[in-house]
């Protein structure tokens, strides 16, 4: 598969979650209980399936390729797309640590977890956006198609090495099930 093509089907996972993740956060606001647990696996996907895996493949092979293609890194689209990784980042942090408190009973715990989550939700729809509309096209245009069988190499090796086997299987099965349990 062209690897910008593995990356924005990747997307689409991404925002299955972030639309489970909205779901949460209303519950929380409307003073529902959502299990911790199922909490602890949402960010458990963002974390590894997001995080490591699909923004490992962008930061570690896809932009290095796209600057060897002549893309500047600063004052360009890779600068604003490694800041809002970044500040995805913290955002998530935020989440993870609501998760304890919640469990502890802590009452504004659950207002915090549904704020980061929405923040989050928010940066990562547009971060998305941007890449699927603009970046990707314009590494498709630039890369050649050496280049792209490179990257498509490196990418199975992040999935072997990072993810593990059988690892990505079993995320899109929790995806299914939390659609399910809160979108259904
Ligand atoms: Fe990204
Ligand atoms: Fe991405």
């Amino acid at each position: 598969m062209r690897p910008t093509a593995e990356l924005s089907r990747e997307h689409q996972a991404i925002l299955k979650m972030i639309g489970i993740l909205g779901a949460m956060a209303g519950r929380l606001e409307a003073g529902a209980a959502v299990a911790p647990d199922d909490l602890e696996r949402a960010v458990d996907f963002i974390r590894v399936f997001a995080d490591k895996c699909h923004h490992a493949k962008e930061e570690d092979l896809l932009f290095p390729a796209m600057e060897k293609a002549g893309i500047p890194r600063e004052r360009g689209p890779i600068g604003v797309m490694l800041a809002d990784h970044v500040a995805g980042r913290a955002r998530v942090a935020a989440m993870a640590e609501a998760i304890p408190a919640i469990r502890a009973g802590v009452p504004e715990a659950a207002a915090s977890f549904a704020a980061a989550a929405r923040g989050y939700g928010e940066l990562l729809t547009g971060h998305i956006f941007k890449e699927d509309r603009v970046l990707y096209p314009m590494a498709d245009a630039r890369l050649t198609a050496e280049q792209q069988k490179t990257l498509e190499a490196g990418f199975a090796e992040v999935e072997r090495t990072i993810v593990g086997q059988g690892r990505h299987e079993e995320y899109h099965r929790l995806l299914e099930r939390l659609e399910k349990s809160y979108l259904g």
